[in-house]
């Protein structure tokens, strides 16, 4: 199979969707790799880096669209790739089908097999495939420098011998990914952050990051499915906005990255509000290609409004072309690698939720938007929402209640049965505890949210700790009747409850090894 690397043409677009590194893997997966010339110029990466990788460069677009069988592109195809496109290929990029009718169309005549990158689902498995999240945490990182460069004081508080600076205060509006790196940026050069955003499930971590989270006394949640958010009534936006005001009043710089997916973003910079910022503070409005956190923000670019600098950039994790071409190319190569198989070549999995979450096109057939999963039942949760993601997540559908149901019932009471007529008192009394512990355990994990997987670990390794810790009691105090199988039950419980001690240490330091430098 060909894979091909065309160079983008999307105006100011300097990222690509392949590195030499990533090239080097895909060669490895058994993919004869094609490049367009120049493709990753302007990300740092040239022609010869490429054949050094095991590359062979192409002169022009139309040669090498016109041979691949898979493209992959960092924006959507424009309508002559679309035509130059071999009949049947496989398209990967970002394709954004909620805002590009038109262009699926045109690559349905094509019978094209294309899936978007901006469709991955937000799921653990495919934390590594998340273009989205990698390049929002570029782009939020690059709005606070680019905030930096059109301020005029420091941002850092200095004390010199010419007098006193004060460090400047940012305001972060909506804490995602994009708000959460810009937070990290500020704080790292110096900056006073406050934040804010409609889901308070953010607070803890605009906390860790030194910034301040903005109380609003207005009792209406933000959360939305899938660890989202949801829009807001037009009340809630009304105070919302008399509150960011009174906030962005006592900013230098805001950054406003506030926006739910597929919606116009919400306006929360009102031209009053702006009026009353001081003169020189500067605002980057990320949500710039989406309408706007604020109405005076123009589109890609930097205009002054009442003595405050707005800028309406969407183009920020391209002007860090490099370390984004790095990411993207990074996350692409992990979905291409999921897909190819050595022996039967591109296999698309429809049974694999990340395979058909993204799957917008199937050999010209409009695959999108992917059918809803079933939704747990009621009695599982009273909380909808993160048992939906935790079945989103891939984990185990939710069971009807059937025959095995029954059957596992009739069998713990036959269970209960026996022991309260043949064994000792306590083994009834032991064996129920025992019982209710695994049904309570079963219906806590299930209803777990992905995301929460970590924290989950270490409440397991804490209860096997006191499994330890009974069992070497149980071991050490001999005698009675039943002592062997208690000794032996003991023993067993003792190895158990250390493999899963072991174990989360094993992967904890794993995963501090991650976030090390
Ligand atoms: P995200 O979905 O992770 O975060 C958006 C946040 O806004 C969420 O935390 C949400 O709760 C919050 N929010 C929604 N409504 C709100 C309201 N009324 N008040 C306060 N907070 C609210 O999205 P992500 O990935 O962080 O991206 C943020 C923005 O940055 C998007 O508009 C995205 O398109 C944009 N972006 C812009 C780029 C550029 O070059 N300008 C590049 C990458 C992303």
């Amino acid at each position: 199979m060909k894979v091909g690397i065309p160079k983008e043409i999307y105006p100011r677009e300097r990222r690509v969707a392949a590195t030499p590194e990533t090239v080097a893997k895909l060669a490895k997966l058994g993919l004869e790799v094609l490049v367009q010339t120049g493709a990753g110029d302007e990300a740092g990466y040239g022609d010869g880096n490429y054949t050094e990788a095991g590359a062979r460069i192409v002169p022009d677009a139309a040669r090498l669209f016109g041979e691949v069988d898979l493209v992959l592109k960092v924006r959507p195809p424009e309508p002559g790739e679309v035509d130059a496109l071999k009949p049947g290929a496989v398209l990967i990029g970002f394709v954004w089908p909620a805002q590009n009718k038109p262009l699926l169309d045109k690559l349905a005549a094509r019978k094209a097999t294309v899936l978007a990158m901006d469709a991955v689902p937000r799921i653990t498995r495919a934390q590594r495939m998340d273009a989205l999240s990698a390049m929002a945490n570029i782009a939020g990182y690059r709005a606070v420098l680019e905030a930096a460069n059109h301020f005029d004081r420091f941002l850092p508080g200095q004390i010199t011998a010419a007098g006193r600076a004060k460090p400047a205060q940012v305001l972060v509006l909506g804490a995602g990914v994009a708000g959460l790196a810009a937070i990290a940026a500020a704080r790292g050069l110096g900056a006073v952050v406050k934040a804010f955003d409609t889901r308070s499930a953010v607070r803890e971590q605009v906390e860790s990051l030194g910034a301040s989270f903005v109380e609003f006394d207005f009792k209406e949640s933000g959360e939305g499915q899938g660890g989202y958010a949801k829009e807001m009534s037009a009340a809630y936006l009304a105070a919302e906005q008399a509150l960011i005001a009174g906030h962005a009043k006592q900013s230098d710089l805001v950054i406003s990255t506030a926006l739910i997916p597929g919606k116009p973003a919400p306006q929360l910079l009102t031209e009053d509000a702006v009026k009353a910022m001081r003169r020189g503070s500067v605002i980057v409005d990320m949500a710039a290609e989406q309408g706007g956190n604020c109405p005076l923000t123009e589109r890609d670019k930097v205009v002054e409004k009442f003595g405050v600098t707005l800028i309406g950039y969407t183009d920020l994790p391209s002007r860090m072309a490099r370390q984004s071409s790095d990411l993207y190319a990074t996350t692409i190569y992990n979905l291409v690698e999921s897909l190819i198989s050595k022996d039967k070549g591109f296999v698309l999995d429809l049974e694999d939720e990340i395979h058909r979450g993204a799957l917008i096109l199937k050999d010209g057939a409009l695959m999108w938007p992917p059918p809803a999963r079933p939704k747990p039942p009621a009695a599982a949760t009273t909380a909808a929402a993160p048992a939906t993601v935790a079945h989103a997540a891939g984990g185990p559908p939710p069971k009807k209640k059937g025959v095995g149901g029954r059957l596992a019932l009739a069998a713990v009471v036959a269970l209960l049965a026996a022991a309260g007529l043949c064994g000792p008192p306590e083994l009834l009394q032991h064996l129920t505890v025992f019982l209710l512990a695994c049904v309570v355990g079963w219906h806590v994990i299930w209803n777990v949210t992905p995301a929460l997987h970590t924290p989950l670990m270490s409440v397991t390794n804490a209860i096997s700790g006191i499994i330890l810790v009974g069992g070497m009691v149980v071991l050490s105090s001999g005698g009675g009747e039943s002592a062997l199988t208690a000794d032996i039950l003991s023993a067993i419980a003792i190895l158990l409850a250390s493999i899963n001690v072991a174990g989360g240490f094993l992967v904890t330091q794993r995963m501090l090894r991650m976030f090390r430098k």
